[in-house]
């Protein structure tokens, strides 16, 4: 048998993907833009959803573009440091920052400078190397992968919104969870962060999935749907279902059991792990309602609807629910119900 084209792991790109064009070609046109009236993007989404798969596609793509420089950051070092040492020693750019005569040995960076004023302070030196790139023609591209509320990602954050304000070439890309993401923004001084673009990863198209099932498969039309719908769309389970599938041999209902157990370890287990004792309440009375009507559940519960509200705002912002269709709430992920009865106390 060949090699399984299917991937269990997170956060390295897929063999076999489903492409995200449309949210794709939004980031690239706005950062490739003659005047960019854009230059940070946050990449939203639930476990599993694909958010570094997505970033670093992005960082890819971009990097291939003559004049751009990527750089990936660790949001739990510290940020600005890690910028400028990177930046530093990315091929080529030091000969820039020397020439600049931008001595950054107080922070270990470079050589020791004849003649040159050290600098003390890092956005000083991020702001002068910056600078430097920009008369170079130069555009940097920055990706943060997990943000939290950290003091490393508020001091960042807070430089940042003061580089893009003096025009220079700084653009970020940053993924979170939800709840990370709006802790974030909430700091005070980082509102700036509220205006900045979120794109929620949600599922990838059926159709799609369902036509790159058929292909690797050989199936019929009806037999790729139903495995499309078994994956919700949901990224992960794209790659779970395909991975099991491929080892039973491409006979999807022999690959249920795997598939749903993949899930639960490797997600679900986390996910859940991290709702609070009143949203698993709530994501308890969805697993049990019949109907998936919001009357039903909220009956459940015995809640209101100004009660439940946010509950259900909170459920969907995470990408754990959907709500698109009015009056009736259902689980974004699959099998999620069956996992939820299981384990709700
Ligand atoms: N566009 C896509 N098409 C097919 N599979 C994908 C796609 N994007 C991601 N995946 C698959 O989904 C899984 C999760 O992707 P990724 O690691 O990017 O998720 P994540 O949102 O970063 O999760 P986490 O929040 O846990 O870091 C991986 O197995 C990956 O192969
Ligand atoms: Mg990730």
């Amino acid at each position: 048998m060949k090699d399984n084209p299917y991937s269990l792991m997170f956060g390295k790109a897929p063999g076999q993907m489903i492409s995200r064009m449309a949210l794709s070609e939004e980031i690239y046109d706005a950062f490739l833009s003659e005047t960019p009236s854009v230059m940070i993007y946050m990449l939203m989404g639930v476990r599993g959803s694909g958010k570094t798969v997505m970033m670093t596609e992005l960082s890819e793509k971009l990097g291939s573009y003559k004049d751009w420089i990527t750089v990936e950051l660790n949001p739990s070092r510290d940020l600005l440091v890690g910028l400028a040492s990177k930046l530093y020693n990315e091929k080529g750019l030091s000969r820039i920052f020397d020439k600049a005569k931008i001595n950054l040995s107080f922070f270990g960076i470079g050589v020791e400078m004849e003649g040159t004023q050290k600098i003390y302070d890092i956005e000083v030196a991020i702001d002068h190397m910056l600078r430097a790139l920009k008369k170079n023609g130069k555009k940097v591209l920055v990706t943060i992968d997990e943000v939290v509320n950290s003091s490393e990602m508020r001091i960042f954050a807070s430089a940042y919104q003061i580089f893009i304000r003096d025009d220079l070439p700084l653009f970020l890309i940053m993924t979170g969870l939800y709840e990370n993401i709006y802790a974030l923004q909430d700091e005070k001084n980082l509102t700036f962060l509220y205006r900045a673009p979120k794109i929620k990863l949600g599922s990838l198209d059926m159709g799609s999935i369902a036509a790159h099932y058929r292909k690797v498969f050989d199936i019929d039309e009806d037999t790729s749907r139903e495995m499309a719908k078994l994956t919700k769309g949901y990224p992960f389970a794209f790659q779970v279902l395909g991975y099991y599938t491929y080892e039973h041999g491409g006979d999807y209902k022999k690959a249920i059991f795997d598939f749903r157990q993949r899930l639960n370890e490797y997600v679900y287990d986390k996910i859940w792990s991290e709702l609070s004792a009143n949203d698993k309440k709530v994501a308890n009375a969805i697993a049990m309602s019949k109907t998936g009507r919001i009357a039903e559940i909220r009956e459940i519960l015995g809640m209101d609807s100004n009660g439940f509200a946010p509950y259900r705002e909170r459920l969907i912002k995470k990408g754990i629910v959907n709500g698109t269709d009015r009056g009736y709430i259902r689980f974004e992920l699959p099998l999620f119900d069956e996992y939820v009865k299981d384990n709700y106390i």
